[in-house]
């Protein structure tokens, strides 16, 4: 099977109460951990590139690393540009066969929004490329913008409608408390999300699928083993799961996972290096790293998202 868009994807997930995980990948064992799971579990996969990661493997490698995911399994697959700034880097995504780009132009204001997302929408529909635009603005850190959890805004359900029927855009990621990185909550803090935004605008878009950035649980037993094998990460705090499985069963067909890869794969080298000090071969710790990352992505797709046996 070639590269997919996420639309019947995301029409089944809407139907089914479930969510697709949406993985971002940097380098070649990370890519495996991915598919290797997905595959074990028969789920479908959205593989997504942020413009940091094009800039540190070189789109051309990423691109031949997810087609080899995608000859390897045969699951459907949709190569997705993160994050896209603006219209000439989903230009170039599209040009270069990505199938879903995701434009953010969330920090603009509302009308400027609508005037960029439709140029890109416009411009990947003629090529049957699938758009995700954003409304509202996560606090945290993606590529070089670090948003102050005070310059966050939440969506509001009074404006999806317009936006998306002016754009055109098949998808939409909303803020509702979610954040980007591994410190999404201060500790003694209550993690919350504004479950009622997400109804709300499940009401007012009524079959369209959600998408939810900033999702990563930043799992406590892997931030322990980070800091016991001579790491720094205090405070390191997440989205617990069940909201995320709340959130899925709800509007979100798309749940965006970075930082608990970032995690896993840190918390395995670590470890690796503390119990094998002699080790200087990259496969071993490599190794271990993918190890990590399969297992986590097993346990997103099983526990979390319920994507399980939808391939
Ligand atoms: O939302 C951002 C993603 O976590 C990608 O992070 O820009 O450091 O590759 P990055
Ligand atoms: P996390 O930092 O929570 O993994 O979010 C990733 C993300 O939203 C990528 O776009
Ligand atoms: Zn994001």
């Amino acid at each position: 099977m070639p590269l997919v868009t996420s639309t019947e994807m995301f029409k089944k997930a809407y139907k089914g109460g479930y969510a697709i995980g949406a993985f971002n990948v940097n380098n070649m064992e990370t890519i495996q951990g991915i598919v290797e799971a997905g595959k074990e579990c028969n789920s479908p996969l959205i593989l997504q590139v942020s413009a940091g990661a094009r800039k540190y493997a070189n789109p051309v490698y990423l691109k031949h690393l997810i087609q080899a995911a995608v000859e390897t399994t045969g699951l459907p697959i949709v190569m997705h540009l993160d994050h896209g700034a603006d219209f000439e880097a989903c230009k170039s995504a599209i040009d270069d066969g990505f199938t879903s780009v995701m434009i953010d132009a969330s920090h603009h204001a509302f009308k400027e929004n609508i005037e960029i997302t439709k140029k890109v929408v416009e411009y990947a529909h003629e090529r049957g490329v699938v758009v995700e635009a954003e409304l509202g603005q996560l606090a945290g850190i993606e590529d070089a913008v670090n948003v102050k959890a005070e310059d966050a805004n939440f969506t509001q359900p009074d404006e999806v409608c317009e936006f998306t029927e002016k754009t055109g855009c098949d998808s939409l990621a909303i803020a509702i408390g979610t954040s980007h990185g591994a410190y999404k909550f201060k500790p003694g803090q209550k993690p919350q999300l504004r479950f009622d935004i997400l109804e709300e605008v499940g009401k007012r878009l009524p079959g369209f699928p959600i998408v939810l950035h900033g999702a990563s649980s930043v799992p406590q037993d892997r931030v322990a083993i980070i800091n016991q094998y001579g790491g720094k990460m205090p405070d390191a705090i997440g989205i617990p799961e069940e909201m995320l499985r709340k959130a899925a069963s709800m509007a979100v067909c798309k749940i965006n996972i970075d930082s608990d890869l970032r995690v896993a794969c840190t918390a395995a080298i670590r470890k690796h290096f503390f119990e094998h000090p002699d080790h200087f071969d990259p496969r071993q710790y490599l190794g271990d790293a993918r190890a990590a990352v399969k297992e986590i992505v097993k346990h997103k797709i099983m526990d979390v998202l319920g994507s399980n046996d939808k391939a």
